[in-house]
């Protein structure tokens, strides 16, 4: 249906880009236009009401309203709306959150607390930033060769020029010329679809930690900088690996000297039932990105917390150099900082993390006990309040259907019918990352909307294979 002229999505076909969007289909579909959100629903422009259960992009951990947000914001602008960080320029919300960030961390590869935070403005900056400060540092040490960086299919860790090469995921890569030399992508871990027959958690994850020790040794270990991993794979699919993966997969990483990037950007703040999805996963990084949820994603920020070693590469090489040649104007900048400050406060004083205790145990279960024996699941995976249902043709064999079916992509369209924003990845997974302080009972109407969604989808694909015989 065209839209009428003048209406947002008129205008929107007219004049926007969209990011992650088919531009040509795009301009036949035309946008679902946003207009307001409250708590964990949002309204579009004709005043239809939906249930986010991706939080947006699993971000808006507070819900889509918060007056305690809007004053930290509305008070800092007031007070100071902008103010850098460069040569040495400081300021209070910056310095706040640095100290919040670190107390909050997890403990680094070392044991030892981490050390410094670096503020960029999203997850895919972060992670570029990551990258630089490893390259910068071993420079620094006299190991110019130790550069190469190895992450994992399916991962993803965004879309800037070198977090993009981080990403395992080929539309990010294809006609982008991706990724850059010296990017390796090692398997994903996922049992349901990479196991060998009869292969347990623990033997798969050996295979895949000798994968990457083969992959170091065979690169050289004095080429090996660093590996990346989400705790559980987020945009992925939402891939919780299997058990004892980190631990053998870090005992290979000491051997060969080679850090741990924790991409915390969808884990970080409670998502996956522990402050951190390295908590959850017994990870012990020497580097920590995080994002989203660290405003509750309303403002945008991000940061890089480091360890002590990581630190003092830095230094000498800034005291070499002259200067630490990398920051953003808005790196820190007081305004998202002062709403960051006042989200964690927020987490704190309303326990977030014992509420994902209660809730999200409740989320994993409801989704099992309602779609475990759908004709067309095949997986459902997850911890705390992340969590992914596979739709598969074949439940026995685990095969996906064809992509050209848009089973995916037909599943959020209906969805939206009937009143629930659905995120689908590759292998047509529902990711389900719905705002921190969802109740018990919204999740359960957030399901009851899915069932009837996945109902309707069964039926129409019922007929579609009846109508093909
Ligand atoms: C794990 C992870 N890392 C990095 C990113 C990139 O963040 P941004 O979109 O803010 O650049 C994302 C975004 O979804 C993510 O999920």
């Amino acid at each position: 249906m065209t839209p009428p002229r003048n209406s947002t999505a008129a205008r929107d076909i007219a004049s926007v880009l969209h990011p992650f969007t088919d531009a040509k289909a795009h301009q036949v579909n035309g946008p679902v236009v946003i207009s307001r959100g409250k708590g964990v629903r949002v309204f579009d422009d004709q005043g239809k009401e939906y249930i986010e259960s991706v939080a947006g992009l699993w971000c808006a951990s507070l819900g889509f309203d918060n007056e305690r947000l809007v004053q930290a914001a509305a008070t800092q602008m007031r007070k100071l709306p902008f103010y850098h960080a460069f040569a040495g320029k400081s300021h209070d919300p910056m310095v706040d959150l640095a100290e919040m960030l670190l107390e909050r961390a997890p403990l680094s590869s070392n044991g030892l607390p981490m050390s410094k935070a670096f503020f960029a403005n999203s997850g895919s900056e972060a992670n570029d930033s990551a990258i630089k400060m490893i390259w910068y540092m071993n420079n620094a040490m006299g190991r110019p060769a130790k550069k190469k960086i190895i992450a994992r299919l399916k991962g993803y860790h965004g879309i800037t020029l070198a977090a993009a090469c981080l990403t395992g995921l080929p539309a990010n890569h294809k006609l982008f010329d991706l990724p850059l030399p010296g990017f390796h992508h090692v398997s994903t871990p996922h049992h349901y679809h990479n196991a060998l027959p009869g292969e347990t958690e623990e033997a798969f994850a050996t295979r895949l930690a000798q994968e990457i020790d083969d992959l170091i040794v065979k690169e050289g270990p004095e080429t090996v900088a660093a590996f990346w991993a989400e705790p559980v794979m987020g945009a992925g699919g939402v891939i919780v690996p299997p058990a004892t993966y980190f631990e053998k997969v870090q005992a290979v990483l000491k051997k060969h000297d080679v850090l741990f990037v924790a991409d915390e950007v969808i884990c970080g703040f409670h998502r996956t039932g522990n402050p951190w999805g390295s908590q959850t996963m017994g990870i012990q990084p020497d580097i920590l990105v995080c994002a989203k949820a660290l405003s509750a994603s309303f403002l945008p920020i991000s940061a890089v917390i480091i360890n002590e070693a990581v630190y003092q590469g830095i230094v000498e090489g800034s005291s070499s150099v002259g200067t630490f040649g990398h920051g953003f104007t808005y790196s820190g900048h007081p305004v998202p900082a002062a709403v960051a400050i006042e989200t964690l406060k927020i987490y704190d004083e309303i326990n977030i993390g014992g509420h994902v205790a209660e809730v999200g145990p409740h989320l994993q279960q409801q989704l099992r006990a309602r779609f475990a024996n759908h004709p067309l699941v095949g997986e459902i995976r997850g911890v705390g309040l992340i969590a992914g249902l596979e739709m598969v043709a074949d439940k026995a064999s685990h095969t996906n259907f064809d992509p050209a079916q848009k089973v995916g992509p037909r599943m959020m369209k209906l969805g939206e019918q009937h009143g629930v924003i659905l995120r689908a990845m590759t292998n047509d997974v529902l990711g389900f990352s719905p705002p921190l302080i969802i109740t018990k009972a919204e999740v359960d109407e957030m399901l009851d909307r899915v069932s009837r969604a996945l109902d309707e989808l069964t039926v129409q694909l019922r007929r579609e294979s009846i109508a093909a015989v």
